[in-house]
């Protein structure tokens, strides 16, 4: 991993933890792709007794995943506290007085990092991450992932690729050459990661989403509430001029179609399986034994 790819997690903390208020007003990309990974595991016929949403943000996959999964235990993982605060309350909000119903679970809401998980080896069926590994060292998280999927679990997640905000990075790059939007894992870093991780039967495709802004500044000031802060190591430091933000607004105009300005994303889409049971043992010509207690997990 690169220099920049050596993300401060203190600030991707504090700014995360900033943004808790009104990231629900601004998180439209983090929606429609929650939802698109939520359509892509109702393809998967699953009964998981414990999920986690990590990297849960708000909550609103959280809210989601205890409606679809009603008797499983929900843990959410975030590395901003506030972020926790604000998925609580949403997710009372949500459930209103089922809350209150002996078989409704309250999810266990833990302050922690994806690159180093609070939770014990081998204890989740289920591992959602909407947008939220991008952050994180990938070889590092996955292996952690791994570390805590039972054999037939199933980890889905949403990063994003490098072509992320391709348009304020060129219009960033005709101000001045320091990193101002983060640098992201392609899909060929991601799928290695995975592999790496002995994660089983990765599955990677990627999708374009385009937003679409009246200004660069109404862009810029979305991702600013977010909480999607620039967190290179090489960024600049100190505040950014007017003046700097009047050129690249100047020069994002380029990109202005149908009287809109595009925000492109780069979205990566994954699956892949707990980790092969060490207690199956493969011969020399390949053929894999797999002790009778595990064929339930051929019904993938
Ligand atoms: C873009 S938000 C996505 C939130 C949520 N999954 C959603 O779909 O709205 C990214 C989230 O990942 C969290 N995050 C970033 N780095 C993390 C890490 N190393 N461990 C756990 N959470 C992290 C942030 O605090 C933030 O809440």
């Amino acid at each position: 991993m690169t220099e920049q790819f050596k993300l401060v997690k203190a600030l991707v903390a504090k700014s995360f933890g900033q943004a808790a208020m009104h990231y629900d007003d601004v998180a439209v990309l983090q929606r429609q792709t929650g939802d698109e990974l939520l359509d892509r595991l109702s393809l998967v016929k699953l009964a998981p007794k414990r999920i986690l949403d990590l990297g849960a943000g708000t909550g609103r996959n959280l809210i989601q995943l205890a409606e679809r999964y009603p008797d499983a235990e929900l843990v959410a993982i975030d590395i901003a506290p506030a972020m926790l605060k604000k998925a609580k309350q949403n997710f009372q909000n949500a459930m209103g007085f089922k809350r209150w119903l002996p078989k409704q679970k309250k999810p266990a809401l833990l302050v922690g990092d994806a690159e180093n998980l609070p939770l014990d080896d081998n204890s989740v069926d289920l591992v959602f991450a909407n947008l939220a590994l991008q952050w994180c060292d990938l070889k590092i998280s996955f292996a952690e992932i791994e570390r805590i999927l039972r054999p037939d679990g199933l980890l889905m997640f949403t990063s994003l690729g490098p072509d992320t905000l391709y348009e304020l990075r060129e219009a960033w790059a005709s101000v001045d050459n320091y990193p101002h939007i983060n640098i992201f894992y392609d899909m060929h870093d991601v799928g290695e990661a995975m592999v790496n991780a002995k994660l089983a039967e990765p599955v990677l495709d990627m999708d374009r989403y385009v937003l679409r802004y009246d200004t660069a500044k109404a862009l810029m000031k979305d991702l600013k509430v977010l909480g999607a802060s620039n967190v290179n190591k090489g960024r600049r430091r100190g505040l950014t001029s007017r003046l700097a933000l009047k050129q690249v607004a100047d020069y994002y105009e380029k990109y202005r179609d149908n009287k809109v300005l595009p925000a492109s994303y780069e979205v990566i889409f994954g699956h892949a399986w707990g980790p092969i049971d060490s207690s199956q043992t493969t011969d020399k010509d390949g053929t894999v034994h797999i002790p009778v207690s595990q064929i339930k997990g051929l019904g993938r």
